[in-house]
């Protein structure tokens, strides 16, 4: 059974836990933050070792994985050390928030294997959604629209600093919540060949340096693309990508998947098994994960292991480039 580290013991790393205590490749040995009531929290409802850094963790125990549930700044430099002491690692996203970390973290993986914590990639209604596209059931795809407005007041920010700030949380609305939907339109749609877009803040431009609202036309696979995605919604509400094919389109709303088709509408309904954390993030943290431990075991490829990750890293900067200079001159 592989032994496993969590850093970062924060709001994520709750699933995280939960997900490893269900798992029988693995289990939860140690865990580190620098707040100390939180690290000894979660050590002591899983009978693991608490510590107050990555560094003291990895010296005092002799772990298989860490999972790297901390602000988004660190995830690199973590996986860099972990990867040093040849200790897999499964990051959550983003894995990098610049092009300076995403080298230091294809450096790390060739010592040691990096997935990439993108759960909604496991979706059984977007994974569907693949198939359908594979099938040619309905012909070539046309392009498609996404569309991610979710509610975060100021409390969100105020709550945990890092956020809200460049140098800690690397952007906001796009790489923090919209990511997820930005990587499945890159992985239904193909290598990103364009993009043009924009940033804005709307409604907490005294809370946040960052961006509450992104919205881009893009080139994916040879097909245009739209993206829309803002947190200054009044509500969480489900994420919603349309695939526009020659004869119908694939709707996918949450868990839902609609075919929409001139002779009616077909509605089918997907849940994952096992459900843990919040519905409109995605439900997959329990498949993707149990997958890291499988591919671990057999040695096989992960399918979120870092390189799946490089286009949509590169797509998210790129619009960072674009749209970061409007809020910055504010
Ligand atoms: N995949 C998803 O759907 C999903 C959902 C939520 C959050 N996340 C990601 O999880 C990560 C954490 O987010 P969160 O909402 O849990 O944040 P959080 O602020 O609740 O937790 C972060 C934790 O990291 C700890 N920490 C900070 N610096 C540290 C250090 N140097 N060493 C050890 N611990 C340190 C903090 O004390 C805190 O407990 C982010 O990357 C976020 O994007 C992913």
């Amino acid at each position: 059974m592989f032994r496993v580290g969590i850093v970062g013991c924060g709001g994520i790393a709750q699933v995280h836990a939960a997900v490893l205590d269900r798992l029988e490749e693995a289990r939860l040995a140690a865990c580190a933050d620098i707040v100390p009531e939180r690290a000894a929290e979660m050590a002591e409802r899983a009978g693991a070792r608490a510590y107050g850094s990555l560094e003291e963790m990895l010296a005092a125990e002799k772990l298989d994985a860490v999972h790297l549930c901390t602000p988004h700044y660190l995830h690199a430099p973590m996986a860099e050390k972990a990867a040093e002491a040849g200790v897999a690692v499964l990051t959550e996203k983003p894995p990098a928030i610049s092009r300076e970390q995403w080298e230091t973290l294809e450096k790390a993986a060739k010592k040691a294997p990096i997935g990439v914590c993108l759960q909604n990639r496991y979706n059984p209604n977007v994974q569907e959604a693949r198939r359908l596209m594979e099938s040619g059931a309905y012909g070539s795809v046309l392009g498609a629209r996404a569309f991610v407005t979710w509610q975060r007041d100021a409390s969100y920010y105020t709550d945990s600093p890092w956020r809200g700030a460049w140098a800690t949380e690397g952007g906001s609305a796009l790489i923090n919540q919209a990511v997820h939907t930005l990587d499945l339109l890159v992985m239904l749609l193909g290598k990103p060949e364009a993009a043009a877009g924009s940033m804005s803040n709307r409604h907490l431009k005294n809370v946040i340096e960052t961006e509450d609202t992104v919205e881009a036309c893009l080139t994916l696979g040879g097909h245009p693309a739209l993206f829309y995605a803002s947190t200054a919604y009044a509500a969480n509400a489900p994420v919603l990508l349309d695939i526009q094919m020659e004869r119908a389109v694939l709707r996918l709303e949450g868990e839902e998947m609609e075919i929409r088709r001139a002779e009616g509408v077909e509605r089918r309904t997907f849940s994952q098994p096992e459900t843990l954390g919040k519905g409109y993030w995605g439900n997959g943290h329990f498949p993707c994960i149990r997958d890291f431990y499988r591919c671990l075991a057999l040695g096989t490829p992960y399918p979120n292991r870092l390189e799946t990750a490089r286009d949509t890293v590169m797509l998210m900067l790129d619009l960072y480039d674009q749209g970061r200079k409007a809020l910055e001159s504010r």
